[in-house]
């Protein structure tokens, strides 16, 4: 069982933020990672649809015999994750609490800002943890659709993407939070840009990053670990076709993805 992968999904590309962090944090873990780029962006779906596809998305993790599912989008965590974990029998953690309990630590003021999709953001699955873990926290939302499109045309440096950042995050920065969470897998590649207009004062709560320490933890106290006896091996599967989700992959990744396969049937 410790040699099994471990398996991720998200509903495309940015679930990769999670991977990269995963070789980074558990570099002999075997990982098996599922993005459904055929049914992407979840961001603007509704809650019953995400639902439908994060079950299907974990039975197809389970055939790949894994030992545990990290839900990397952050719109799956929030809409899906509470009411289908409890049904599986196997470890299943999102990236909302990990990210809220991180923003918890490290605000002072207990003004805490929080970014991602709008679906992310109307579920509330941030504000309600951050209010779980102290009702004292004052939180702020903003949804930043605008934000994932951006990121897959590889704008990122681009006037036009400031300017649409100046106008979802200075309505924040007016609220003087001290922290801010990025909400959303395609967000740590915007890092530099949000830091630049959010001030150096405000923390950055890279979810994926948290969502990895708490996986390790976890892994290190059921003693689940993986046995380094050879490389460790990654898979990615997509349901749509290889070849953009390979070039964009390696923006998220830093490195090349070798073994990409297609899947027709989720
Ligand atoms: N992966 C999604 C998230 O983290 C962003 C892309 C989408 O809308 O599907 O919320």
């Amino acid at each position: 069982m410790n040699n099994c992968p471990i398996g991720v999904f998200d509903s495309g590309v940015g679930g990769l933020t999670v991977v990269k962090e995963l070789i980074r944090q558990l570099p002999n873990e075997n990982i098996v990672y599922f993005g459904d780029t055929a049914r992407v962006p979840y961001g603007v779906k509704s809650k019953p649809t995400i639902i439908r596809f994060s079950i299907e998305n974990i039975l197809f993790l389970l055939k790949k015999k894994v030992k545990l599912i990290c839900v990397a989008c952050n719109t799956a965590s929030s809409l899906a994750l509470p009411s289908i974990k409890g049904h599986f029998n196997i470890p299943i953690v999102g990236v909302i609490a990990p990210g809220a309990r991180r923003a918890s630590q490290l605000s002072s003021s207990r003004r805490i800002g929080v970014i991602g999709t709008s679906a992310t953001i109307k579920s509330r699955a941030y504000e309600k943890e951050l209010k779980r873990l102290d009702p004292k926290i004052k939180v702020f939302t903003q949804a930043c659709p605008l934000f994932v499109p951006f990121v897959e045309e590889a704008w990122i440096n681009k006037k036009p993407l400031e300017d649409v950042a100046k106008i979802y995050l200075e309505p924040l920065k007016k609220k003087k939070i001290d922290t801010l969470i990025l909400g959303c897998t395609h967000y740590p590649l915007l890092k530099n840009l949000i830091n630049k207009i959010m001030g150096p004062k405000v923390n950055l709560v890279d979810s994926a990053k948290e969502t990895v320490k708490q996986l390790k933890d976890l892994l290190i106290r059921e003693g689940r670990l993986r046995k380094k006896t050879s490389r460790s091996k990654k898979v990615f599967y997509v349901t749509d076709e290889k070849t953009s989700f390979y070039y964009l992959g390696k923006s998220f990744l830093g490195s090349d993805l070798i073994k990409v396969k297609r899947v027709n049937n989720v």
